[in-house]
């Protein structure tokens, strides 16, 4: 995962399994307690790796409690019955929403005499068996946690089930366990194939149903083999409730659609939605990408405080029946460049979900067709928005203009009902205003007729801030807008002077009817920034406000580096042993824009990986001026010294730093900028 100071203890035990390999292989054997059992002493009936255990057939949906919880005191039997309770109470379980799952910390430090597994009794003081039982009267399910290794991934040391499989699973079993993760910490080396189908004969021997969820992390791309072993395995590290961890792990999810199908998902971890890291706005992306990606569904808020926005994302039946539609098909990247994703998935019934993803701080036009999405020619097509609860009638074309970090959520159809529906209008502005604070910027507003019919009476309004003037310098309506045409405003947006530098809301509205006269409004969020001019002559970056930024762990830093968490929790920017007093200290995946004006030439730096992560962390840097990428380093270890980096970027409005992952995931990727300094 990552690299924290205060978790060398969890971040080595992970790091053990290239290190050790084989040789522990023997030292396992060797240490292993008197009572563990093996695969020879499983009862004797052959048992079909390859068989199918028949169960989640659609994607899991559930509760698990460790985005919330960690391992501290609130997990406990009182938090299990209270979520159940609410599933029951606030309609999710009608949603769909079934396992309530245990992580890490159940279990009691020691096996007990018999070498069976024991639930912590100040957590759980009246044992699993009773959990499963509350849980199971309440028409809902139970699932449970251990690790494929010796131990769990808590820095305590709780037993794990490697060398125990077919006791343990029959413990599980005997309580009434329902679903199991097994996890990957303290291994010693041995095989995970092996490791994790010893579980699934263990599991399978007791005769219970039990989904199998395998949890390695994608370390051995399970994607590859293990749909005949478990029923969803991890494929990335360990997610964290911010944008940048979410979208990391979507990325490093969405090529593998291919492996997903029902009884055996790819798992992108669990969701964060309602933990208070991103906005509702991000977390109904979160929400429509899992959907999209056929993930497993499991809640990672404690229900018992979450807020009615956070029921509001997690209940939307729409967006749940995307994710357990029965054909079980992953959505698959139909395009994506510059941040603007669009991913379609297909249906059972035919339609496309198509998901219109905007991964940049800034509202971005998207757009694709009925057939790059792959639905048959017709003379028109119904839209259903998922999150407005709307219908329309499209000619072909799926296109709207999605907020920062947002995502639109359509499923189309070649539905012959379509004349029963309003056209689709889509919204657009020609970018995002940058403006000074008492000068002018023009904005341009399109409200371009996607449907078949024609759009009546249409007119289009911009509204911002108090004090802002914004002044239309064309028609605002017209009678009638046709099929692909637009009626378009010219605009000009004045903020007043003495606005301080940041972001300020604007929203562009539509109002249409459709030639049956029904009535249509709709809008569009989007911010324009004020922004101040950088000084002439050579800057630091870090001394310099920034127009938007996104990092895969805690903020991003001026002149340290990155502490993951948060702001002003990192260390002396180092790299290859030098110490740099400026710059900025970013994780992968990370963007930070900075308003140029198109007075700059120049911005260098010394970049690298920083000390701070060992032996670990592979990363690129890239610099883009408005939307071109003018310089990149490739791939930089921890190994290497700082490299230096040059970019062009004269005539730019915007400058873009970005770094990647490097190919590998984002664990421990703490990137420094160093040096950053820009010419004006
Ligand atoms: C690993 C898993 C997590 C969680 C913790 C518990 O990090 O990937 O999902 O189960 O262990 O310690």
């Amino acid at each position: 995962m990552r690299h924290l100071p205060t978790r060398t203890t969890r971040t080595s035990g992970r790091t053990v399994i290239g290190a050790l390999a084989a040789g522990l292989l023997c030292a396992a054997g060797a240490t292993a307690p008197a009572v563990a059992d093996s695969p020879t002493t499983a009862p004797a009936a052959a048992i079909s790796p390859q068989s199918d255990n028949g169960l989640a057939l659609t994607p899991p949906m559930g509760f698990n409690n460790w985005n919330s919880t960690h391992c501290r005191a609130e997990f406990n039997e009182a938090m299990v019955k209270g979520i159940a309770d609410i599933f029951v109470e606030k309609g999710l379980k009608e949603a769909g929403y079934q396992y309530v799952n245990l992580d890490d910390c159940w279990a009691k430090p020691q096996r007990n005499a018999d070498g069976k597994l024991e639930a912590d009794p100040v957590r759980f003081p009246n044992g699993i068996k009773a959990v499963a039982d509350y849980v199971h009267s309440k028409g809902l399910k139970l699932g449970i946690y251990t690790s494929a290794g010796t131990k769990t991934c808590d820095s305590v040391g709780l037993p794990g089930a490697l060398g125990h499989e077919y006791s343990d699973a029959q413990q599980f079993a005997d309580w009434g366990v329902d679903y199991l993760k097994y996890d990957n910490c303290n291994n010693q080396g041995v095989d995970a194939k092996k490791r994790y189908t010893t579980m699934r004969e263990a599991l399978e021997a007791t005769g219970r149903p039990i989904v199998y969820s395998i949890c390695e992390w994608g370390q051995n791309k399970p994607w590859e083999w293990a749909a005949d072993v478990g029923n969803l395995w991890r494929t990335t590290g360990d997610i964290s409730d911010s944008w940048g961890s979410m979208l990391s792990i979507m990325k490093q999810n969405l090529p593998l659609a291919a492996a997903a199908g029902p009884g055996h998902w790819n798992d992108p971890d669990m969701l964060e939605v309602g933990n208070g890291g991103m906005t509702d706005t991000e977390y109904r992306t979160h929400f429509s990408m899992w959907s999209v990606m056929a993930a497993p569904l499991l809640i990672g808020s404690d229900l018992r405080k979450a807020t009615p926005e956070t029921f509001e994302i997690l209940s939307n039946r729409e967006v749940i029946a995307v994710d357990q539609d029965p054909l079980g098909k992953q959505g698959a990247v139909v395009s994506s460049t510059g941040g603007r994703w669009v991913v379609a998935k297909e249906m059972e019934d035919g339609s496309r979900v198509v998901a219109l993803f905007n991964e940049t701080g800034s509202a971005q036009r998207i757009s694709t067709t009925a057939k790059e999405v792959g639905l048959p020619e017709a003379d028109a097509y119904t839209t259903r928005d998922l999150w407005q609860h709307t219908t329309y009638n499209t000619a072909g074309g799926i296109s709207a203009t999605v907020p920062a970090h947002g995502t639109v959520l359509l499923r189309v159809a070649a539905d012959s009902k379509w004349a029963a529906y309003p056209p689709a209008v889509e919204l657009g502005l020609n970018g995002s205003p940058l403006v000074e604070a008492g000068r002018s910027a023009p904005l341009t507003t399109t409200v371009t007729d996607l449907g078949r019919t024609p759009a009546k009476s249409v007119s289009a309004t911009l509204t911002g801030p108090s004090g802002w003037q914004i002044e239309a310098l064309s028609p605002t309506g017209t009678d009638a807008v046709p099929t692909g045409r637009a009626l378009t405003t010219r605009w000009q947006v004045t903020p007043p002077a003495g606005t301080a530098t940041g972001t300020y809301d604007l929203k562009l509205s539509a109002q249409y009817r459709s030639p049956t006269g029904t009535h249509v409004r709709s809008s569009v969020p989007f911010q324009a920034h004020v922004v101040v001019a950088p000084p002439a002559g050579n800057s630091y970056l870090s001394d310099l406000p920034q127009l938007s930024a996104s990092n895969g762990w805690g903020p991003v830093e001026k002149d340290t580096s990155n502490g993951e968490s948060k702001a002003g929790d990192g260390n002396p920017m180092t790299i290859g042993g030098t110490v740099f007093a400026k710059g900025l200290g970013v994780h992968a995946d990370s963007a930070v824009e900075f308003y140029t004006g198109g007075a700059c030439s120049a911005v260098t730096a010394q970049v690298g990986v920083d000390d701070e992560t060992g032996t670990n962390g592979t990363v690129s840097f890239e610099i883009w001026a408005d939307g071109t990428k003018v310089a990149s380093t490739g791939v930089l270890t921890n190994a290497m010294a700082a490299q230096p980096i040059t970019a062009d970027v004269s005539g730019a409005q915007v400058v873009r730093l970005v770094v990647t992952d490097g190919g590998d995931g984002i664990n421990y990727d703490h990137a420094d900028w160093a040096n950053l300094r820009i010419g004006c």
